[in-house]
């Protein structure tokens, strides 16, 4: 079934020491589907993001609780491994951040370092990660120039490659696009409308118009609560909840 839930949260709360972040959240996220988390700044999103692939962990007063099901695997399980729930679950963040090597070693060095590919896969692995990442055609010329000498929105693009090389199932983005101009952003919204044929993907984004674009489900969070969950569709053209209408139609937030 393709619509099957990849990740599942069951009454998830998340906590910074005392600071409440995440109350008693639920939410499914469906196979070869686009979920948007959108909400005012400081309503959890990220927190919740970084919660599904254990990025939380790094952080020793981050203090979780309830259910995270991957695949119908306890996510914080005793026998969940954090590295391979990373390699399966991967990230993007805001702002592009390639490491300081060359674009070919950004996409491998992280299967190379996890003993996921062969020196001699390498070239391969660059080429299908970067086609993937519609990137291929711009760089193949000069794979061995620095991530660096990328544009903003050729970095990001490079960023999801390096996620992509790791061969995921679930790609989790955190505002990608709110460091980049709007042609680089249609390109990343185009890109994730190809992406979603072989991955789950959950985007952040305060974007509301990219939400609408791009996202097949809506998760609304307000204070770190679960106000609307629907048919992106539904949310904004005809949300059950009060709070959820005057966020989408730009009334507050
Ligand atoms: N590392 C942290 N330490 C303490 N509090 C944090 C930390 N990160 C976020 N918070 C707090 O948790 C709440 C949710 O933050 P965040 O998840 O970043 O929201 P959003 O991504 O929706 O802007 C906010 O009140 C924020 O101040
Ligand atoms: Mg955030």
């Amino acid at each position: 079934m393709v619509t099957d839930a990849v990740l599942e949260t069951q009454s998830v709360s998340i906590a910074y020491g005392d600071t409440k972040a995440i109350r008693n959240v639920s939410l499914r996220f469906l196979e070869n589907r686009i979920t948007a988390i959108i909400g005012p700044s400081g309503c959890g999103k990220s927190t919740l993001l970084r919660s599904l692939n254990r990025m939380n962990d790094f952080n020793a007063d981050v203090r979780t609780s309830g259910r995270f099901l991957y695949r119908g695997e306890d996510l914080y399980g005793p026998d969940a491994d954090p590295v391979e729930v990373r390699r399966r679950i991967g990230m993007v963040f805001q702002k592009p951040n390639p490491f300081p090597r060359s674009i070919a070693q950004n996409v491998t060095w992280g299967p190379l370092i996890n003993g996921l590919l062969l020196k001699s896969e390498a070239p391969a692995r660059v080429e299908s990660a970067l086609r993937m990442a519609g990137l291929w055609d711009e760089v193949k010329d000069r794979l061995d120039d620095s991530g660096f000498s990328l544009s903003g929105g050729q970095q990001q693009r490079l960023c999801i490659a390096r996620a992509l090389a790791m061969e995921p199932d679930v790609i989790l983005l955190d505002e990608p696009c709110s460091a980049l101009d709007p042609v680089s952003t249609a390109r990343i919204e185009d890109l994730l409308f190809e992406l979603k044929t072989r991955y789950t993907i959950v985007i952040v984004t305060h974007n509301m118009q990219q939400a609408a674009r791009v996202s097949d489900y809506t998760a609304f969070l307000e204070a770190g609560q679960l106000i609307e969950f629907g048919e992106t569709d539904q949310v904004f053209t005809r949300p059950s909840e009060k709070r959820t209408e005057e966020y989408v139609t730009g009334r507050f937030g």
